[in-house]
């Protein structure tokens, strides 16, 4: 029988958005095959969708992965990595720079009886003394959000393997454009694909990837608990792959401009890029990541909070608003924002203080952003 939407063999240049929700068993030996595994076919949305597939497919290809689970959230992929590897009793390992909703998690498995240490990036160099004998899992971020702190992949391998640990790296602000941690130590792979990914500002999606054993059994949580991406953002989230090492590339490029004039301005302190020569986590950096060091930044403005207030509420061209990774160049007070539901002792517990701005840079040209910020830092 011919497909319906290939009528002569002829593939469409988009992958079909499949709205169903179930698909019609042609016969029993149909419905046996894909029950067995032994045919890739669809029953229920819940289970898979043809659109959400083709997406995991190029995540994986990006990744250097065997394959990929794509969900409705970057939490929700965290959130599948926890439920799918840890248990009560198990010890896991989590950095205080990471995205402030992990805090939110880490309630919730303590709950259910995970035994959490948070070490701050800084002590990842002494990673081993933290590993205990229940430690099953190392999580990190490298760059981390929001201080783009950067944490050796390599080292954080060989401190897990020694309690047969996994290790667990979030690459959304590193993106797999300048980083592949599958290829450097990590088990899986992590992305919130709402950011840099699907690039627009337009859909919500994450990704996780690694082995096929590892696809197994996160499909089965992500079945269990609901949690699969709708075919809509997945296709959304195709059309951002199609430019995305465009705009990372861009977006690259532009950041090392950017930092570079900001590191000459006095009312500028505290600034961190990994690809600043004199950060401190350039040299890692340079050895984990390649064609650039990501759109992503942090840096203190002025003294106050209210200085980095006016200077935000001052520029023209950069957009006040959370998330990052999108074409338009984007800033917020992580204090304020991505961190907010944190304890308020915790916020700046751990270098983040009241003052610092995350820029996440976009595709626009340096110059006009230079000029808007420079600009806007005359009001401070
Ligand atoms: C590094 C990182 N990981 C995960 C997430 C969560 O992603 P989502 O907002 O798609 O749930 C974010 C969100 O900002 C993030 O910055």
């Amino acid at each position: 029988m011919n497909d319906p939407l290939t009528p002569y063999g002829n593939r469409p240049m988009v992958t079909p958005i499949v709205h169903a929700v179930n698909y019609e068993y042609r016969d029993f030996e149909v419905l046996r095959k894909i029950t067995d595994g032994e045919i890739d076919g669809y029953t229920y949305h819940r289970d898979d969708n043809p659109t959400v597939r083709a997406v995991e497919k190029k995540i994986a290809d990006m990744e250097g992965a065997e394959d990929c689970v794509v969900c409705t959230s970057g939490m929700a992929a965290c959130a599948l990595v926890y439920l799918t590897y840890l248990k009560a009793g198990d010890h896991l390992i989590l950095f205080h720079d990471v995205y402030g909703a992990h805090y939110k998690i880490s309630l919730i498995l303590e709950r259910l009886g995970v035994e959490i240490t948070w070490l701050g990036a800084d002590q990842s160099a002494h990673l081993n003394q933290y590993v205990k004998a229940n430690t099953a899992m190392i999580f990190l971020e490298s760059p981390t959000n929001p201080q783009c702190k950067i944490i050796d992949i390599a080292a954080a391998r060989r401190a897990a393997d020694r309690s047969g640990a996994l290790l667990i790296a979030d690459n959304t602000f590193a993106t797999p454009f300048h980083q592949h941690p599958l290829r450097i130590g990590a088990h899986m792979v992590i992305h919130s694909a709402t950011k840099a990914l699907g690039g627009h500002n337009d859909l919500m999606a994450g990704a996780i990837a690694g082995s096929k054993a590892d696809y197994d059994k996160l499909w089965f949580t992500r079945q269990a608990i609901g949690t699969t991406l709708d075919a809509y953002s997945a296709s959304l989230l195709e059309r951002g792959l199609k430019t995305f090492p465009l705009r990372a590339e861009r977006m690259a490029a532009n950041a090392l401009a950017l930092a570079t004039w900001l590191s000459s301005q006095p009312k500028i302190s505290r600034l961190h890029y990994p690809g600043l020569t004199n950060d401190p986590g350039h040299k890692i950096a340079q050895r984990q990541m390649q064609k650039g060091f990501g759109g992503m930044m942090a840096f203190d403005v002025g003294l106050s909070q209210d200085d980095a207030k006016r200077f935000i509420s001052s520029l023209r061209v950069i957009v006040h608003a959370v998330s990052l990774g999108a074409t338009e160049t984007l800033i917020c007070i992580p204090y304020l924002t991505t961190m907010l539901y944190l304890p308020p002792e915790r916020r700046t517990s751990f270098g983040v203080a009241p003052n610092t701005v995350r820029l996440s840079v976009g595709i626009e040209p340096a110059e006009v952003l230079i000029h808007d910020i420079e600009q806007a830092l005359m009001q401070v």
